[in-house]
């Protein structure tokens, strides 16, 4: 039997690209997803793309006994990584408590079953959201920890800690933590991708809605930052090769390569690219115009950020490949795919 993963929250945006990846590598996909931000046909498309059916329990991690019967039913799985989390910065500011809950709830559940299935080891999706503003770039993950803008942020944050302190407290676990910058991206079949609910939050999913007629402009809040041309830097990383990060750190683990019980990567390019600059490279790659306007600044926004990815290229052996204008063409031929389906029904 090849080596199970258990991959929570895998009917996710980032979840999917990474199952696609595991199943490419040889790993057995148990994807455990309670479909509050995805569908269960995300399931049939990762078997159209890598003609195997991941198995799919539609759970919620929160809920200890349904994971503990999951884990009995598929006995040997070998790790886990968690992606199961809300994760709408806006939202978590409106409802506080659903977040703490959700994205404490969850992990906590997880770090109490791993030793009682001998599980080897979780990888954890954090994000760069961690650093605050970092008073340093590019950012290293040596770089402190700044007072979280949002509930979201600082449920990673907690998180974080109670990876480090339950394994400081001797329990035989093993993590790896990711630190995602910006994921922006689709699998280059477009039968995956970003499916945000309502009105898109981040910047890709809106300008290629914009694009495609659903949204009518893009609001591109502020530009009189402390930056070359004046709007927001961001790490812009293609969701394949963030997906790709994982299985490398899954066969880390699984291969006893860690150097320490919890090890932490920043997951990104390394490269900066302006707000006005992805623009720019939407419209050159799709030859679309985008109809957007500079308004007010949007509260919570870092001014500036992005990866010094070297420990992840140096220790992990993993370092991201795709252009900005691969990744962002990705992103628009998942969009027109999605509005091919829409027009179809
Ligand atoms: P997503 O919402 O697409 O995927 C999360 C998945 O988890 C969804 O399918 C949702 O249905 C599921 N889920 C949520 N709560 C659950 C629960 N209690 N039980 C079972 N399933 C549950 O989000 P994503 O963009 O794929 O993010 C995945 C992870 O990466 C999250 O932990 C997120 O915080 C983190 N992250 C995302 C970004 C980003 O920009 N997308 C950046 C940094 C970190
Ligand atoms: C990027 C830039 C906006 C939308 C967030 C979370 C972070 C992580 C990734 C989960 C900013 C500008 C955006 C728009 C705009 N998520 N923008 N108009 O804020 O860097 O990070 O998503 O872990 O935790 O904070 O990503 O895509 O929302 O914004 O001008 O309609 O695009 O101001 O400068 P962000 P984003």
């Amino acid at each position: 039997m090849n080596n199970r993963i258990l991959v929570t929250g895998g009917t996710g945006y980032i979840g999917s690209h990474t199952a696609v990846e595991l199943q490419n590598n040889g790993y057995e996909v148990i994807i455990v997803d309670n479909l509050s931000n995805s569908s269960s046909e995300v399931v049939d498309n990762i078997e159209k793309i890598t003609k195997i059916r991941p198995a799919f329990e539609q759970t919620d991690c929160c809920d200890f006994e349904s994971l503990k019967s999951i884990m009995a039913k598929y006995s040997d799985i070998k790790a886990i990584i968690h992606f199961a989390a809300s994760k709408a910065v806006g939202e978590s500011i409106e409802k506080p408590l659903l977040y703490y809950r959700n994205n404490i709830v969850s992990l906590i559940n997880l770090l109490e079953l791993i030793p009682l299935f001998d599980i080897q080891g979780l990888v954890f999706s954090s994000s760069c959201t961690v650093y605050g503003q970092p008073d340093e770039l590019p950012v290293s993950e040596k770089a402190p920890i700044k007072k979280a803008e949002s509930p979201y942020g600082n449920t990673k944050q907690i998180n974080e800690e109670i990876i480090q302190d339950i394994i400081a407290s001797g329990a035989n676990i093993k993590s790896i933590i990711l630190r995602y910058f910006n994921p922006i991206g689709a699998h280059p079949s477009a039968k995956i991708g970003e499916l945000p609910n309502g009105i898109p939050q981040n910047l890709v999913p809106y300008i290629t809605q914009t694009a495609i007629g659903i949204r009518k402009q893009l609001n591109v809040f502020g530009n009189d930052y402390n930056t070359p041309d004046g709007y927001c830097i961001r790490d812009f990383i293609n969701v394949v090769d963030l997906a790709k990060a994982h299985v490398v750190a899954i066969d880390r683990i699984l291969n006893k390569r860690q150097k320490t019980p919890v090890e932490i990567f920043n997951i990104g390019t390394g490269q900066g690219l302006s707000v006005l600059e992805l623009i720019h490279v939407f419209e050159k790659v799709t030859g679309e115009r985008l109809n957007y306007k500079v308004v007010g600044r949007r509260s919570g926004d870092i001014e500036k950020v992005w990866a010094n990815p070297e420990f992840a290229n140096n220790e992990l052996g993993w370092k991201s490949i795709e252009t900005i204008e691969d990744t962002v063409l990705s992103a628009w031929n998942w969009q027109v795919k999605l509005n091919k389906k829409d027009k179809n029904g």
